[in-house]
């Protein structure tokens, strides 16, 4: 792994499954060069969103967002590259979709702050923590995508 390489989960919520917009985001992903490492379909238990969310749990919007994170599978990603936490972050764009920057998934696809299509880790600590929630280390796959060079030339 290269020295500034990051890791990051990506959640491709329900509202996502609902609207098939899971080829049009992974997409997006795939094309500005991050490395797929992981990647399977699951639903999301009472248990694991309590854990995954503790830092909401106070927030009024806790219950609702754990019923919404169960209404259908998601699709949990581990992304790979140099800077790869703010780079995924981009691409996503601002919590709330109707103020998203279009060109990013939610400016262009969401105008919820609840649906808002996908979760991306928004720290190396944070990132850590939720790979090893969601993903074993035999599930990550390590290699190089051959246009590493050329997508990251000068980039760290
Ligand atoms: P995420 O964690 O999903 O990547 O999103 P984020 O960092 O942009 O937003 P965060 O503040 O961490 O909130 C987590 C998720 O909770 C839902 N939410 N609902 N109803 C509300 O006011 C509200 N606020 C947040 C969203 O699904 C948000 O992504
Ligand atoms: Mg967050």
């Amino acid at each position: 792994m290269h020295e500034n390489e990051e890791q990051t989960l990506i959640i491709i919520k329900p509202d996502a499954i609902h609207r098939g917009l899971l080829g049009e985001i992974t997409h997006r992903f795939e094309r500005k060069g991050l490395k797929l490492i992981g990647m399977k379909m699951t639903t999301l238990d009472e248990n694991t969103l309590e854990e995954h969310y503790a830092h909401h749990a106070d927030k009024p919007f806790f219950e609702d967002l754990k019923r919404f994170m169960q209404e259908a599978p998601v699709v949990l990603m581990v992304l790979s590259g140099i800077d790869a936490i703010k780079a995924t972050r981009n691409v996503v764009g601002d919590t709330a979709g109707h103020k998203a920057e279009p060109g990013s998934i939610r400016g262009d696809f969401a105008m919820s702050v609840q649906s808002n299509l996908v979760h991306a880790s928004d720290s190396p600590e944070t990132a850590e923590t939720e790979i090893n929630l969601f993903f074993d280390d035999q599930e990550l796959y390590e290699y190089q995508r051959n246009d590493f060079s050329a997508v990251f030339f000068d980039a760290d």
